[in-house]
């Protein structure tokens, strides 16, 4: 298939984060002249198998393992400038040159330390009802920053700003003293730390730095495909997930106009990502939570503990209610379903059909958090299948009570299933439908 016919395609998730993006990114990839991020920052963990190695991307698109893939970071992503070069050195140090292969947009934010201070100080003082569980990386307080604008540093500025230092001295002393005033002591921080970080910063990242926006509009003119990564998940988008327990930025398809700079109406290849199951990790509604044995079995068998703080994930039966609301107003045109393999093993899997709320019947996670941490699930019970999956390869020699699973689901959202994962590796994937025209999966891994 040449190049012209692979339509500009994003990757997303249909959930609170972790549904297996990485996976699917990485899959895609070889298609694509580029990979794209344009939200979040290094609050993300993208992990890829290869074989016996895994590579979890934070800041970095997946992309960046491959060679002749270029990897973007768009002007939407708040980039901690020292977590990008940590990222760029273990690459390095596992043979992976991201020279040549990353573009970081002059747009794009930095995150520094007294947005990674004001997120712990915050959620520290929160008590546990309001608290976020945010994953201590500063987006938020970098995202405020950049709507604040006064107080906002951008990679051009790193570069093209001879009074950066100057400026970025009264910020962080303007900062800690307001910090101090909110959350009183311990809210101390190093100015010359903060200048030393953007010393590094210009020395290591300036020549990633460009416009990249005319990079992509150029490619996408001229029919070069581009992949667009979203990080995070729906169900956690600042206007559309279950605020406040929300990250800060534009998590789906809709984020690409303002993350990317493209036209988000050339992207017309959708692909939500969801789990066979659900998780959540930080605080915040759950509708289909099993804060019980089901649950921590789910979690053991799924490896269920963040890639970004390691911190255990609440995990759940698959809510077919949300996943159609975040496939609704994304537009999502198919559904990659992954880690089907984690249910082999259970006797009876769950699918949320239906909500209510106070006796009656809702079709949408409600805006208020409140509200929705009282709605009620109504769980429709499938049989399961004690086969293991991992070793199949084509949607038809699944056990019958899996493809029936399947099925359900994609009767209950309303899109195709198009990508099922059986296991962690690239090998262990089902394509169904136009896809498997398009995407070439290995017989085994290779890197
Ligand atoms: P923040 O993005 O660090 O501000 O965190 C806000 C909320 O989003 C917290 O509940 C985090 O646990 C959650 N979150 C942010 N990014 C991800 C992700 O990539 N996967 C899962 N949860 C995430």
């Amino acid at each position: 298939m040449g190049a012209s016919q692979i339509q500009h395609t994003c990757v997303f998730g249909l959930g609170w984060g972790d549904e297996g993006k990485g996976k699917v990114v990485d899959l895609l990839c070889p298609l694509f002249e580029a990979v794209v991020r344009f939200n979040g920052g290094a609050n993300a963990g993208h992990t890829v198998c290869v074989g016996e190695e895994a590579f979890a991307m934070h800041l970095l698109p997946t992309g960046i393992i491959h060679a002749e893939v270029t990897s973007v970071i768009g002007p939407g992503v708040v980039a901690d400038p020292i977590g990008l070069i940590d990222e760029i050195d273990r690459l390095a140090a596992r043979g992976v040159d991201v020279a040549g292969r990353l573009k970081v947009s002059d747009r794009a934010h930095l995150v520094l330390r007294y947005h990674k201070l004001e997120d712990q100080l915050c959620e520290k003082a929160l008590g546990a009802e309001v608290r976020i569980g945010t994953t201590s990386r500063g987006i938020g307080p970098c995202y405020a920053d950049k709507m604040r604008r006064t107080t906002a540093v951008r990679f051009a500025d790193l570069i093209h700003d001879a009074d950066l230092e100057k400026r970025v001295r009264w910020i962080t002393s303007a900062r800690v003293a307001a910090l101090r005033a909110m959350f009183g002591p311990g809210a101390e921080l190093d100015e010359d730390g903060v200048v030393s970080d953007l010393r590094t910063a210009r020395a290591r990242l300036a020549r990633f730095v460009c416009d990249t926006t005319s990079y992509l509009q150029d490619a996408m003119k001229c029919g070069r495909p581009v992949l667009f990564e979203g990080a995070n998940g729906l169900l956690l988008d600042v206007d559309h997930g279950t605020y406040p327990f929300v990250t800060s930025s534009s998590t789906g398809p809709h984020g690409i106009g303002a993350g990317a700079g493209v036209s988000p109406a050339l992207v017309t290849k959708l692909i939500g990502t969801t789990k066979a199951y659900s998780t959540r990790v930080g605080s915040g509604p759950f509708m289909t939570e099993l804060a019980d044995a089901t649950g921590d079995r789910i979690r053991r068998a799924g490896n269920e503990y963040g890639t970004t703080t390691g911190r255990p994930r609440r995990c759940g039966w698959f809510d077919s209610v949300a996943c159609r609301y975040s496939a609704r107003f994304s537009g999502a045109t198919d559904i990659a379903m992954m880690h089907l393999d984690t249910l082999s093993g259970f006797d009876e899997v769950g699918i949320c059909v239906a909500y209510r709320l106070d006796g009656d019947e809702i079709t949408a996670p409600p805006a208020c958090a409140r509200l929705a941490g009282r709605i009620d699930p109504v769980i429709e019970m499938q049989p399961g299948w004690h086969e293991p999956i991992r070793g199949v390869r084509r949607f038809e020699d699944l056990p019958t009570a899996a493809r029936s699973y399947v099925e359900r689901i994609e009767t209950l959202v309303g899109v195709p299933v198009a990508l099922i994962g059986v296991g962690p590796d690239r090998s262990e994937t089902l394509v169904r439908g136009p896809l498997k025209n398009v995407i070439d999966i290995p017989a085994s891994s290779a890197a």
